[in-house]
């Protein structure tokens, strides 16, 4: 059943991770299933108010441990003072969850310098920021073991348009895991990304499908499984990256959308249109055509 939890329990038992942008959307959902499984975790974002308030929420609910930590990913001083604020409360962290992230619908040409920037600044220095410093310290104090996930989309290799920024900032990410899967395995750390597809959320519905553009795009439409993805799916699939479990899967990324994105690119799956009784009919047509 795909709301249901897959790893057994006890699964992240004694594991401590830090999920940027944990307070909301898939970002908490995921922090829900690591609580579940036995893990401590961080949440940190920009709004500590409602930090705060998630991890009232999460510890009823889960009997877990949260940590909130105020931090904008975009400035490296403050992701140094929330690594170090884990480490005070939690003595390590084993794993980085780069979850936070920026992004609106916009054609190119209406966006400023300054609103390209930050969503740049959010997706891909934000990542960078968080896994530069992590990796310093795993690197220094010599931990045996660390992870890093990163949420993309499958747009990081497609691209796409009117999400510009975004495209290209996930394009960066996806770059990032790859090389320092290769560059730091050396010192016990593992890199891997996950694309969604589309897992409805208020902040990504609010700024991608404003107003009566989530009945016009029915992004269940464009599903071959035709369905949005349930959180639990997404948070099943990321506490077996961030696990134990996965200790020999490095550098991939794992696609996790129903088959939407490749919906997209074949170029005649527009054919699934036609109906089903018309297919003796350009069968014959195309018969007709053989060369005698
Ligand atoms: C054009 C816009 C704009 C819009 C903001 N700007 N919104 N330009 N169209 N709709 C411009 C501003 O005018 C400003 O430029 C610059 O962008 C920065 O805006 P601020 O509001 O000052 O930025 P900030 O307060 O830092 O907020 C960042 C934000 C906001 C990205 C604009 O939406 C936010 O906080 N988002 C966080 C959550 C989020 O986006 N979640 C969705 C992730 S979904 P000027 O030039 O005027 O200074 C996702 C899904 C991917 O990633 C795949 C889905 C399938
Ligand atoms: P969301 O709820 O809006 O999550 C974004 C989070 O990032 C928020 O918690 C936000 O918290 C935090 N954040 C934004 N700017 C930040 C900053 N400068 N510093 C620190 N934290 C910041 O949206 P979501 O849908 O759950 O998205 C989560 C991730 O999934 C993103 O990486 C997104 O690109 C990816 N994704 C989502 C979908 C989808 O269908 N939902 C599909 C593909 C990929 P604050 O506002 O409190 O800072």
């Amino acid at each position: 059943m795909y709301h249901k939890p897959m790893l057994k329990e006890g699964s992240l038992k004694d594991k401590v991770f830090v999920v940027t942008g944990g307070g909301s959307g898939l970002g908490k959902s995921m922090t829900t299933y690591f609580l579940e499984l036995g893990a401590k975790v961080a949440i940190t974002s920009r709004n500590i108010d409602k930090l705060k308030a998630v991890k009232i929420e999460l510890e009823e609910k889960t009997g877990g441990t949260v940590l909130p930590v105020q931090c904008d990913v975009r400035h490296y001083d403050q992701v140094e003072a929330m690594l170090k604020t884990t480490l005070d409360t939690f003595g390590k962290v084993d794993g980085l969850l780069n979850n936070a992230a920026g992004n609106f619908i916009s054609p190119t040409e209406r966006l400023s310098s300054n609103a390209f920037d930050t969503i740049i600044d959010i997706v891909l220095k934000g990542t960078k920021n968080c896994t530069l410093a992590f990796g310093k310290h795993w690197i220094h104090s010599k931990q045996e073991k660390a992870t890093v996930l990163n949420i993309v989309t499958t747009y990081a290799w497609t691209g796409s348009a009117y999400v510009v920024p975004s495209a290209t900032a996930k394009a960066g990410v996806l770059a990032l895991t790859r090389s320092l899967a290769v560059e730091w395995a050396k010192y016990g750390m593992r890199f891997n990304a996950i694309a969604p597809g589309p897992f409805p959320t208020e902040g990504a519905w609010d700024r991608l499908l404003p107003g009566n553009l989530r009945e016009k795009f029915d992004m269940a439409k464009k599903v071959p499984i035709g369905r949005v993805g349930e959180h639990q799916e997404l948070a099943n699939l990321a506490a077996y990256l961030m696990s134990d479990y996965s200790a020999y899967v490095n550098g991939e990324v794992i696609t996790i959308d129903g088959g939407e994105w490749l919906k997209g690119a074949g170029e005649f799956n527009m054919l699934e249109e036609i109906p089903e009784e018309m297919w003796d009919m350009l069968e014959a047509m195309i018969r007709s055509k053989k060369k005698k």
